[in-house]
């Protein structure tokens, strides 16, 4: 039913029940899963899942966060692995964080740069990751040829929103717009077309209420979509296929790769 387009499931906490998790889920409501990557070790760790299941794809990427140790061999690292990888669908997360701002802004910047040029050379669509850094992060994508990708739990305007869509990117949805402080993410996904949203968890991260504080999977996408189906005054059903689609559209050119 869900395409669940961000999520981590190579975070240890999902080491101790893994394995039953995700066939469960995959069985009851999801029907796709983009794991992202983050770091060297995230990016083996989402190929191995890939290959253990056949509806979960991966991103390769290197975090704002680990920006600081990050070196030409790892950019080698994710060229390789994603020219060589079948299930590589897209180059991420990458971006600017200037919330935790651990690792210097001057080597977030270098390697966000320079993973948006690995993005382009490949063409693959990019995963962004942008915190406390809005304008900065959106003129640094306007300034590179990259014009496919999501904007992964996207926090910016509407003004910005519609900028990025104008650009050819969607907009990442999960569990904040069911938070009580939601109001500029409501308004976002009111202005903007479904066409241009998908659905995420960011999972274990940002589990939606009712579930806030807990360990957030893939099964809790259905109160993100719920939410999203009050604003938009559609079934829950409605926004699980467009959603669906438009997650299809940008990893896989609009085909479900399991049909
Ligand atoms: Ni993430």
């Amino acid at each position: 039913m869900f395409f669940d387009t961000h999520a981590h499931y190579d975070d240890p906490r999902f080491d101790s029940d893994r394995h039953t998790l995700l066939p469960k889920i995959h069985a009851d409501c999801v029907d796709l899963i983009v794991n992202s990557g983050e770091s060297r070790k995230a990016v083996h760790a989402g190929v191995a899942l890939a290959h253990q299941y056949p509806f979960l794809y991966t991103a390769v990427g290197i975090h704002p966060h680990y920006a600081k140790d990050m070196t030409e061999e790892d950019l080698e690292l994710l060229r390789s692995t994603a020219l060589t990888e079948d299930k590589v669908v897209a180059i991420g997360e990458i971006g600017l964080d200037y919330h935790y701002d651990n690792s210097p802004r001057r080597l977030q910047r270098y390697w966000f740069d320079e993973q948006l040029g690995l993005a382009e050379q490949l063409n693959l669509p990019v995963i962004i990751h942008s915190r406390e850094a809005a304008q900065e992060c959106f003129d640094m994508i306007a300034q590179s040829k990259v014009r496919q990708g999501v904007i992964h739990c996207y926090s910016g305007s509407v003004e910005m929103a519609k900028q990025y869509v104008e650009m050819g990117f969607y907009l990442g949805i999960g569990g904040v717009l069911t938070y009580n402080n939601a109001k500029k993410l409501v308004e976002v996904v009111q202005q903007i077309d479904l066409s241009r949203l998908v659905l995420e968890t960011d999972c274990p991260y940002l589990a939606p209420v009712p579930c806030r504080g807990q360990r957030n999977d893939s099964s809790l996408l259905k109160y993100v979509a719920e939410k999203m189906a009050a604003i938009k005054g559609l079934s829950i059903e409605e926004i699980a296929a467009q959603t669906k689609q438009n997650g299809l559209d940008l990893f896989f050119g609009g085909k479900n790769p399991l049909s």
